[in-house]
């Protein structure tokens, strides 16, 4: 078959590249892309994805982003007859609403943090008596990452209400809020596959989301990320499965909007069990890196199942070396990125057995690849042990290079206690 990957990211590159090698697979084709999924796959350019699919012979198309499944991408190919695999519009609220999600987590006892919706400051502001500081204030709306402020102290708290609710600091997205306790414990990230019954989990993985080492400074998309078994137990796994990935599944089919997709539960690892911190109706950037590194499974044979209602009869195989994926970052990221900078040592970095994925990169007047973004690539290997995971992508990445390039140096740290 031939199939259509959404998207221009790591993400994308990395779900091109898997697709490129499923036996099911006959052509790849992304929209936009970028010069390293250009690799596994034919770039196309049009304004509407549907007349793309039209063109090109498309039989299952793949959508990386949140925003193209929150304006209803795969409603208009299901009406059109297309097989697409991610949410109709009403399921990708998940994601696109905090309030919608928060509610929705309430209605089907799923864990998460205690919580009050507000849609006026004066209402938000009396909220803030029931809760103590630190205490996490949410944007309803997407916000690209700057959405959440964990406020340290209740005058703090206050002012990023009048903030928020000003549209001071994410427009109108802050101007309906959650307000919530604040958890302690260790994040993850869990992703399942689902045709709106049945549930696939693929492995569990842990991103870094602060710009600098140990956590410090302020947040990212992602500055790397690891998949281990290790990172929770066959009891978490199951808890996390009983607790909040079946009864959201059922809770959208009960509520009328099955989900069809990957649905992916940014959970925190608290004392009294996993917790919702957000569900994301598409795979984590860069989570899917690392963990589509280690999947041995035909890719295109079960995300067409996923479309088609089929899942129950696929199983997920995997490589057993845990996998680490760096992200190799421009400088100014996570503010405004420089762009243009050449990049070199790709070629060396894969010689030493990484894969390098590509997210803002592309290709200059004189045909040299060159920075494109904030996260440009993320350089990507598995061994037979974590710390020995960790060791062959910090290697493979040493040979890249771009002007003012930064990276964390600790990604993967977490995970060493459990080796
Ligand atoms: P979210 O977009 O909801 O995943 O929030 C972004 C980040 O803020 C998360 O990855 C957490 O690191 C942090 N965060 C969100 N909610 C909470 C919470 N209730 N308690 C502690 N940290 C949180
Ligand atoms: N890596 C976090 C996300 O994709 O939302």
């Amino acid at each position: 078959m031939n199939v259509l990957v959404i998207g221009s990211g790591g993400r994308e590159h990395a779900l091109a590249w898997r697709l490129a090698q499923s036996p099911s697979v006959q052509s790849v084709f992304a929209t936009p892309g970028n010069p390293g999924i250009a690799q596994s796959a034919t770039c196309v350019e049009g304004v509407n994805y549907l007349e793309l699919a039209g063109k090109h012979g498309i039989d299952l198309t793949v959508v990386g982003p949140e925003a193209p499944l929150i304006d209803g991408v795969v409603d208009q190919f299901r009406q059109a007859g297309r097989a697409i695999f991610g949410p109709v519009q009403a399921a990708a609220q998940l994601e696109g609403s905090k309030i919608f999600s928060k509610n929705f987590f309430a209605r089907h006892n799923i864990p998460t943090a205690r919580f009050h919706t507000a849609i006026t400051e004066a209402d938000a502001l009396r909220a803030l008596a029931d809760f103590e500081a630190p205490v996490v204030l949410k944007a309803d709306g997407l916000a690209a990452g700057k959405g959440v402020v964990i406020a340290q102290t209740m005058d703090e708290a206050r002012e990023t209400v009048r903030q928020f609710m000003a549209g001071e600091l994410v427009g109108d997205a802050g101007k309906r809020l959650v307000i919530e306790e604040f958890l302690l414990g260790e994040e993850v990230s869990f992703i399942a596959l689902s045709d709106g019954t049945t549930l696939l989990p693929l492995l569990p993985a842990q991103d870094h989301k602060n710009i600098f080492d140990n956590d410090q400074g302020p947040n990212t998309g992602g500055m790397g990320a690891y998949v281990d078994e290790r990172i929770l137990t066959a009891a978490q796994t199951e808890t996390v499965m009983e607790t909040v990935m079946r009864p959201a599944i059922e809770g959208m089919r009960k509520e009328g909007s099955p989900f069809t997709g990957f649905l992916y539960a940014g959970l925190m690892m608290t004392a009294q069990g996993p917790k919702t911190l957000e569900f994301n109706v598409r795979m984590g950037d860069p989570e899917t890196q690392p963990i589509l590194y280690r999947m041995q499974s035909d890719l295109g044979k079960v995300l067409h199942a996923g479309a088609t209602g089929n899942l129950h009869a696929q199983t997920l195989q995997w490589s057993p070396d845990p996998s680490v994926g760096i992200v190799l970052a421009a400088e100014g990221y996570p503010g405004t990125p420089r762009k243009g900078d050449e990049i070199t040592g790709i070629a060396e970095a894969e010689a030493k057995g990484a894969k390098v994925f590509h997210a803002g990169t592309q290709r200059n007047a004189s045909g040299r690849l060159v920075t494109n973004g904030g996260r440009v690539l993320a350089v990507t290997a598995a061994a037979k042990t974590l710390p020995a995971a960790i060791a062959s992508a910090y290697e493979a990445a040493a040979p890249i290079h771009f002007a003012g390039m930064q990276f964390r140096k600790d990604i993967g740290k977490k995970g060493l206690k459990r080796w």
